[in-house]
């Protein structure tokens, strides 16, 4: 028997408490501390919630020798500096998604893991959803095909954050998804956004990635949809999947659907002409598990603590859609040209952010309501 995990979860807002309850009915964890700035945040978590006690201050987490890791689940202008704090604490970590909010920051933070040998976990939850491993392992077992693109849609009436744009809120989603399937990085990013609320940042954004050969992605983000739309679409040279996060019951279907290219050679013109047919067959959907993404994640950062490992969703990953992510930035500053993606490996690249503000109050700036 090991002794329980003890974790400090620093946030309490929309999804501090969905660590929450995680950490606290996860075998062999137990939640140390909840520590919001939010007097009422922590009354609520600790009325919810089996928490062995809350604090405004982090200082007090962290000089804490009983608590193994902490988890921050604040708003995105705060990860740096608390994730910093933490690791130099000794700390293990869970960061939320993204990661940061510039690549030299995460190069930084993923370096500071390693040196500390420390676990550090960028949140991607949608890397532990029994559908997208489901996605993974079909392509991966050769029976798709190749990628040929991804084309996705997430939007709805979402709250406008005060700190961050649409990109860097809904982008993360499928960014890690596209690279957990594809295990590998876009060349180049275009990305176009636009500002519908005076004041607030950009609420709708269309991002194109380029990658080797003719893969390519395309993504929309909106947090002004008059519904909610989850939905990507992956072609496969073979078969192709739909992936509605939305659905119940079949979350994931694989078409057996595409066209395949015949040459044959022309009696009247005596060339070669390509001749098209178009292939028809089953549509299918895997039975998927319906484990809680979440809580597989969090078994996998007690997993990786225990057993010094690096878990699925690791700092290198987080890193990587930083990368993308910062690219994207750069490129809907500029009206979406095409932004190479490595060479803002290590680059300096300005946070579009406002600086970390300890008393900011994210929940004050949200002029829309929450899409059902
Ligand atoms: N993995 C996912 O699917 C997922 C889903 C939603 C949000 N998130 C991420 O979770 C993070 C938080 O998002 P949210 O929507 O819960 O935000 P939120 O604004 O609802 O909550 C943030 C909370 O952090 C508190 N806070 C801010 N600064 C603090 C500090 N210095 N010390 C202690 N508490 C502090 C605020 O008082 C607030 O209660 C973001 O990084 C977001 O991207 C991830």
């Amino acid at each position: 028997m090991h002794e329980p995990l003890r974790v400090a979860v620093i946030g309490c807002g929309y999804w501090g408490p969905n660590l929450i309850r995680n950490f606290s009915t996860a075998p062999g964890l137990e939640v140390a501390y909840a520590c919001d700035l939010d007097a009422k945040r922590l009354e609520d978590v600790a009325r919810k919630f089996r928490v062995a006690r809350v604090t405004s201050q982090l200082t007090e987490v962290l000089a804490d020798p009983t608590v193994h890791a902490v988890a921050i689940a604040t708003p995105l202008p705060t990860h740096r500096h608390l994730a910093e704090a933490v690791l130099r604490a000794g700390k293990h970590l869970w960061v939320e998604k993204p990661l940061v909010a510039t690549v030299k920051e995460a190069e930084e933070l993923a370096a500071l893991a390693r040196e500390r040998n420390l676990r550090l976990l960028v949140d991607h939850t949608f890397l532990y959803t029994p559908a997208v491993r489901k996605i993974r392992e079909l392509f991966a077992s050769g029976e798709m095909g190749e990628v040929m693109y991804f084309d996705s849609v997430r939007v709805n009436l979402g709250l406008f954050h005060a700190s961050d744009n649409v990109l860097w809120d809904l982008a993360p989603h499928d960014l890690s998804i596209a690279q957990h399937v594809l295990g590998k990085l876009p060349r180049e990013v275009s990305a176009f956004g636009v500002r519908h609320v005076e004041g607030a940042p950009e609420n709708l954004a269309h991002v194109s990635l380029r990658y080797e050969g003719n893969l390519v992605a395309h993504f929309h983000f909106s947090w002004l949809a008059p519904v909610k739309v989850r939905r990507m679409m992956i072609g496969g040279s073979r078969r192709m999947v739909i992936y509605d996060d939305l659905e119940q019951m079949e979350k994931v279907k694989v078409f057996d659907r595409g066209v395949d290219i015949r040459r044959v050679q022309s009696d009247v013109e005596q060339r070669h002409k390509a001749l098209v047919s178009y292939r028809s067959g089953d549509i299918w959907s895997p039975h998927l598990d319906g484990t809680e993404a979440l809580s597989l994640a969090v078994q996998d950062f007690a997993a990786s603590i225990r057993e010094g490992r690096e878990p699925l969703s690791s700092a290198q990953v987080g890193l990587d859609v930083v990368r993308v992510l910062a690219a994207a930035q750069s490129s809907l500053e500029q009206d979406g040209r095409w932004c190479p993606v490595s060479s803002l490996r290590g680059s300096t690249d300005r946070a579009h952010l406002p600086a970390p503000s300890p008393r900011m109050r994210p929940s004050d700036v949200r002029p829309l309501p929450v899409a059902p």
